[in-house]
């Protein structure tokens, strides 16, 4: 089930449920081993990285049970912090399990962490702000070895926002002794839901939403239960999959406070867009209007989506400008919309023009990973005839059932 086979050129109608999030479920995940005791995490996707993850926080002593509503994890006999090559190398996610191992083991042996293939996605940043904290980094045959006898507060400044290094200072600064401010935390609503998890098994910190946060530690944490929002990634996907292959849906239950600059992108295109308490509701034009994007960290649109707003804006009414902000080399889906009629030109390593044709043809594509691939389905969506998209492991990684869904929209989706 490497591929994915869509027959085009349907407008979309109807209603689907957005799943839980991603990269809110991840930290929260590993944010369980500082607990000691039993979570209960509810609306965790059923997506390869959370597969991944479970395998993770098993492989260090964990019991965890998946049950109908969510999963049950119980971290009270976790010991050590050495993890298993293969698990760490797959996800750059588990790098968050840096933060809170050290908050829990005050030892930890990982590899370089993997994660999607977009640019040399360096750690500097979560070396730079632990060492902060008294945590020391060694290199031991070719693995990541960090020890903090002991982990204390301090005061940390992010040169950028990084979503990963903040996610770490406050797992790590949960556990330490004593305060630690950090300014120049991202503001990503991931951050604000991994605050609230830890504010509900006991912890405190103050500025959560802000970019200065001070986490006090030292705190008992708590056993909790704790419902994951709905994906804000997944929701615009599926927005902007209506918005190129047309129609009018209803994303249900999408994050719609943390999806304004994704709302604003799509009316700039032409594209109406209602909320109520149901979710977002979104008509497409005939053609989308042209755009000019750049992705920023939030509250800015999210680098996640640029990838399938370049898709959608290949069939534009004219020339659209997408800079990429955050990630070097996320362009990689460029040569497969070409195979499809679309006519993009790079000018950098950050910046494509796209000019907009009457319509794009199937073609047989490669999905290079997580979010190009979403991009690809929702190209061959758009296109007309048959499209092809292999390699859907990556796709796999981050969306439960995409073709469920776009099939629940009433799109040729399937996966062979
Ligand atoms: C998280 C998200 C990812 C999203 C990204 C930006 C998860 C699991 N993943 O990734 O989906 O695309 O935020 O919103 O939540 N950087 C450094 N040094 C560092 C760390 C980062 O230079 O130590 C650079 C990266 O190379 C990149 C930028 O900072 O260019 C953003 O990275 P970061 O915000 O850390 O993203 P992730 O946490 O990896």
């Amino acid at each position: 089930m490497d591929s994915i086979r869509i027959q085009g050129g349907i407008a979309l109608q109807g209603k689907v449920r957005i799943q839980g999030s991603k990269n809110a479920s991840l930290p929260i995940l590993a944010a369980t081993l500082l607990v000691g005791e039993r979570s209960f995490i509810r609306n965790c996707p059923r997506i390869a990285d959370v597969h991944s993850m479970v395998s993770l926080l098993k492989s260090l002593g964990c019991s965890v049970c998946w049950q109908e509503t969510g999963i049950a994890i119980d971290s009270s006999k976790v010991r050590r912090g050495e993890m298993p090559e293969d698990a760490v190398t797959g996800m750059r996610s588990s790098l968050c399990l840096l933060g809170a191992l050290i908050g829990r083991c005050s030892e930890v042996v990982m590899e370089h962490p993997g994660g999607c293939v977009i640019g040399e996605r360096p750690i500097d940043l979560h070396l730079y702000a632990l060492g902060q904290m008294g945590v020391e980094f060694a290199e031991e045959s070719g693995r990541l070895r960090a020890e903090a006898s002991r982990l204390h507060g301090a005061y940390i400044r992010l040169p950028f926002p990084s979503v990963g290094a903040t996610e770490n200072v406050i797992l790590a600064g949960v556990m330490a002794e004593g305060d630690t401010v950090l300014e120049g935390a991202a503001l990503e609503p991931e951050i604000l839901t991994l605050c609230r998890f830890l504010e509900n098994c006991g912890a405190c910190i103050e500025g959560v939403g802000t970019g200065r946060l001070v986490i006090r530690g030292g705190r008992r944490l708590y056993g909790t239960d704790f419902t994951v929002p709905a994906d804000r990634i997944v929701a615009g996907t599926y927005l902007f999959g209506c918005m190129g292959a047309g129609g009018c849906v209803l994303l249900e239950q999408a994050p719609i406070e943390e999806m304004y600059a994704v709302m604003d992108l799509a009316v700039q295109m032409g594209g109406k867009v209602y909320t109520s308490p149901e979710g977002i509701c979104v008509q497409a034009p005939v053609r989308p209007d042209p755009v000019r994007v750049s992705t920023k960290p939030y509250p800015g649109f999210p680098t996640d989506l640029q990838s399938v707003v370049l898709a959608v804006e290949t069939v534009g009414r004219g020339c659209s400008y997408i800079e990429e902000g955050i990630f070097e080399n996320r362009f990689r889906i460029l040569g497969d919309l070409c195979k499809m009629g679309a006519q993009l030109r790079q000018r950098d390593s950050r910046n494509v023009t796209v000019r907009g044709v009457a319509s794009l043809h199937g073609a047989c594509v490669e999905a290079k990973e997580l979010r190009g691939g979403a991009a690809l389905v929702v190209a061959g969506l758009m296109a007309q005839g048959e499209t092809f998209v292999r390699g859907c492991a990556y796709i796999y990684r981050g969306y439960e059932n995409i073709c469920r869904d776009f099939r629940e929209l009433g799109a040729r989706v399937t996966s062979v």
